[in-house]
C-alpha cells in the first residue's frame, strides 16, 4: 500500500514512529510559522504539521494545497501538547518530512464536513463527494454491518442464499412494473421484479426449504421518504412451517440485529390483530412508543342534540395527557391540522379537564359537566388532561385520528428515535374492495392463503375472509410483511377468480406457478423485510435515501448520472420502439 497507517488509527503509543498517510485535505490552517492540515480518509482525520523553520519548502508546498487534494505525507508521530478530545486521533499529530500530491482537486461545490453547507439537490448531483462525509459514511457502514449480521443469522438457521432473475414477467405486487424491451423478441418486454415472490415459491416446490436473498426490487410507484423505485428486501421463504414458525424465526432475526448492531435487548414482540390495530390506533402500523389509544365515545355522544355526533358512525378521541393548559392558539392549530385536505376531518372537538376539577369543552352547549365527566372516566382522564375528539364515517375518522395521534406524539416528544417498539400485526383481511373499479384486490398479494376456517366465506362474503398474513412493525414503520401461501392449485385458481381473473388470464400469467403446484408443492410461507427501512430505523432516520449509496430523488431521477434519459435513435429502431409525443 502507499500508506503505512490509516488516518484513524494513530495514538500516543505510536509516538516517535515514522509513518506514511494518504488521504484528502479536509482543511488547512496557516499560522505563519506552522501550517496544519487535517487529512481525511475513510477511517478518520489526522493532523499534519509543517514547520516553516525546519522544512520551509515543504511548508510552502503545504500552503498551496487546496481542499480535497489527494496527498501522501510521511512524517513522525508526535504527542500533541494541545489535544483535541473530539476525534480519536486527537492526541497526536504528524511532523511531516515528505509530501507529495497524488492528485489535485477542483474546489468542491460544498463543504465536506460533518455538517455541510450543500443543499439536497447539490449533494445528490455530487453524491461521490457527499459520500466522503462522515455521517453518510457511517450510514453505509451501518448498512454493511446489518447485511452481514443478517447473513450470519440466516446462515446459522440453515437458510440458503439463492439469486433469482431480474428480467422476469410482471408479478402483481400492487405497484406498476418497470419494463425492459427485448431486442431478440421484438414487441415483447421483460418486467423487473417487484419482489422475487413467485420464484421463492418455486424454490420451495424445488425442495430448498429455507431460502433467503438480500435482493433489489423495483416498483414504479409514487415516492416518499420511505419509498424508492429500487429498494432492497431481505426476502425469505420456508417450507413445512406454520405462521408461528415464520414469526419466531424473523422475530429472532430482528432481535439478533438489535443485539449485535445496537446492543439492545428488545424482548418478545407483542402481537395485535389488524382489527385491534385499526380500532385502537386507526392504523395497521401503530407506533407503540406511546399510548394514547383511541377511546370510543359513540354511545356517550349520541342523543344530545349535537348534529355532528348524531349523524356520525363513530365518535372517537384520544387523551392528550397534561395538555388541558393548551392555549386557544394551540387548539386552533390542531383544528387546522385535522382540517388539512390530506387528513380530511371537518373539525375537532376538545374537552379540557382543568386542574381545578372543572370541565370545559367546545360542545358545552350540548353537554353538561356531569356528562362530560363520564367521557373523562371512559378515557381515564385526570385533571390537566385534554380530550381531542373526531366524529364521522368510521374509516375516515380513524384515519384522521391516527394522524392527530402521531402529531400529538411529535408535539409531546413521545417519538424518541432511540427507543424501539416492535410488534406483529396479524390476521389481515385477505381482500380489499375498491369502489372505483368495483372489484376486490388482494390486500397482500394473490398467493396469500385465507385462514382455513374462513375459506367458505370466499363464496359468500369475500370481504370478511381473513388471511394468514402478518406485518412486522417497528415505531410506526411497516418493516416487513409476509404470509402463509396457497400451495393448492384449486384454491389458487379460486383466488384468481375472486380477484376477477378469467381462467385464461390466470393461466397465461401464472400458469407456471399453478403447474408447479401439480408437482408436489409443500406447505410454505415467508416474509420480506424492507432492508432500507430497517437500516434507516436503526440509524434513527425516517428517510431511507440517506442509507442508499446512490438513491433517486422524489421524481425518480438520479441527478448525478442524469437518468432516466433518452436513448439513441438506432437503439430504439433496434428495439422496434417508436416514441410518440
Ligand atoms: P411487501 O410488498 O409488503 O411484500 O414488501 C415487503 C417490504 O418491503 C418494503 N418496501 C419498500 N421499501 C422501500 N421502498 C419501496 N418502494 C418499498 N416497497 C416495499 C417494506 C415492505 O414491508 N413478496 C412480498 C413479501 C412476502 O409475502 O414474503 C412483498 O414484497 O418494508
Amino acid at each position: 500500500m502507499l500508506r503505512t497507517h490509516t488516518c484513524g488509527e494513530l495514538r500516543p503509543a505510536h509516538s516517535g514512529q515514522q509513518v506514511t498517510l494518504t488521504g484528502w485535505v479536509q482543511r488547512s490552517r496557516d499560522l505563519g510559522g506552522m501550517t496544519f492540515i487535517d487529512l481525511r480518509d475513510r477511517y478518520g482525520i489526522t493532523q499534519l504539521v509543517f514547520n516553516m523553520e525546519t522544512h520551509p519548502d515543504l511548508c510552502e508546498k503545504a500552503r498551496k494545497l487546496g481542499r480535497e487534494y489527494v496527498v501522501s505525507a510521511t512524517g513522525v508521530v508526535s504527542e500533541r501538547s494541545n489535544k483535541n478530545p473530539r476525534i480519536p486521533t486527537g492526541e497526536i499529530e504528524i511532523m511531516v518530512v515528505e509530501l507529495s500530491v497524488l492528485n489535485p482537486s477542483a474546489v468542491p461545490p460544498f463543504t465536506i464536513e460533518e455538517n455541510t453547507d450543500g443543499g439536497d439537490e447539490l449533494r445528490m448531483k455530487y453524491r461521490y463527494l457527499d459520500l466522503r462525509r462522515n455521517p453518510v459514511k457511517k450510514n453505509m457502514e451501518l448498512r454493511h454491518r446489518m447485511a452481514l449480521e443478517t447473513r450470519k443469522y440466516l446462515d446459522f438457521q440453515g437458510f440458503l442464499e439463492i439469486e433469482t432473475p431480474f428480467l422476469i414477467k410482471s408479478t402483481p405486487e400492487g405497484a406498476r412494473d418497470f419494463v425492459v424491451p427485448s431486442r431478440m423478441n421484438p414487441g415483447q418486454f421483460y418486467a423487473l421484479p417487484q419482489s422475487p415472490q413467485t420464484f421463492k415459491q418455486l424454490l420451495m416446490v424445488a425442495g430448498y426449504d429455507r431460502y433467503f436473498q438480500i435482493v433489489r426490487c423495483f416498483r414504479d410507484e409514487d415516492l416518499r421518504a420511505d419509498r424508492q423505485p429500487e429498494f432492497t428486501q431481505i426476502d425469505c421463504e420456508m417450507s413445512f412451517v406454520t405462521q408461528e414458525d415464520v414469526l419466531n424465526t424473523f422475530e429472532g432475526l430482528a432481535k439478533s440485529l438489535f443485539r449485535e448492531v445496537k446492543g439492545l435487548e428488545t424482548g418478545n414482540f407483542p402481537r395485535m390483530s389488524y382489527e385491534d390495530a385499526m380500532r385502537l390506533y386507526g392504523s395497521d402500523k401503530p407506533d407503540l412508543r406511546f399510548g394514547m389509544q383511541f377511546v370510543d365515545f359513540t354511545g356517550l355522544a349520541k342523543g344530545h342534540g349535537f348534529q355532528v355526533f348524531d349523524d356520525a358512525e363513530l365518535v372517537a378521541g384520544i387523551n392528550a395527557k397534561g395538555c388541558a393548559s393548551y392555549s386557544r392558539k394551540q387548539t386552533d392549530e390542531l383544528t387546522e391540522f385535522v382540517k388539512k385536505p390530506q387528513i380530511g376531518a371537518k373539525g375537532l372537538i376538545y374537552i379540557r379537564f382543568n386542574e381545578d376539577g372543572t370541565v370545559k369543552s367546545s360542545v358545552d352547549k350540548f353537554f353538561d359537566e356531569n356528562t362530560l365527566k363520564l367521557w373523562g372516566e371512559q378515557a381515564e382522564a385526570q385533571p390537566g388532561d385534554l380530550l381531542l375528539v373526531l366524529a364521522g364515517d368510521t374509516l375516515k375518522t380513524r384515519k384522521a385520528l391516527n394522524e392527530l395521534r402521531l402529531e400529538m406524539g411529535n408535539r409531546l416528544g413521545l417519538r424518541d428515535p432511540d427507543i424501539f417498539k416492535p410488534l406483529w400485526v396479524t390476521d389481515f383481511p385477505l381482500l380489499e374492495w375498491d369502489e372505483e373499479t368495483r372489484r376486490f384486490y388482494a390486500m397482500h398479494h394473490p398467493f396469500t392463503s385465507p385462514k382455513p376456517e374462513d375459506v367458505a366465506l370466499l363464496d359468500t362474503d369475500p370481504g370478511k375472509v381473513r388471511a394468514n398474513a402478518y406485518d412486522m412493525v417497528i415505531n410506526g414503520v411497516e418493516i416487513g410483511g409476509g404470509s402463509i401461501r396457497i400451495h393448492d392449485r384449486k384454491l389458487q385458481q379460486k383466488m384468481f377468480k375472486t380477484l376477477g381473473f378469467s381462467d385464461e388470464d390466470a393461466q397465461e400469467q401464472f400458469g407456471f406457478l399453478m403447474n408447479a403446484f401439480e408437482y408436489g408443492a409443500p406447505p410454505h410461507g415467508g416474509i420480506a423485510l424492507g432492508f432500507d427501512r430497517l437500516v434507516a430505523l436503526f440509524g434513527g432516520s425516517d428517510s431511507i435515501r440517506d442509507y442508499i449509496a446512490f438513491p433517486k430523488n422524489n421524481a425518480g431521477r438520479d441527478v448525478m448520472i442524469d437518468s432516466p434519459a433518452r436513448i439513441a435513435r438506432e437503439q430504439l429502431d433496434e428495439l422496434r420502439i417508436k416514441i410518440v409525443d
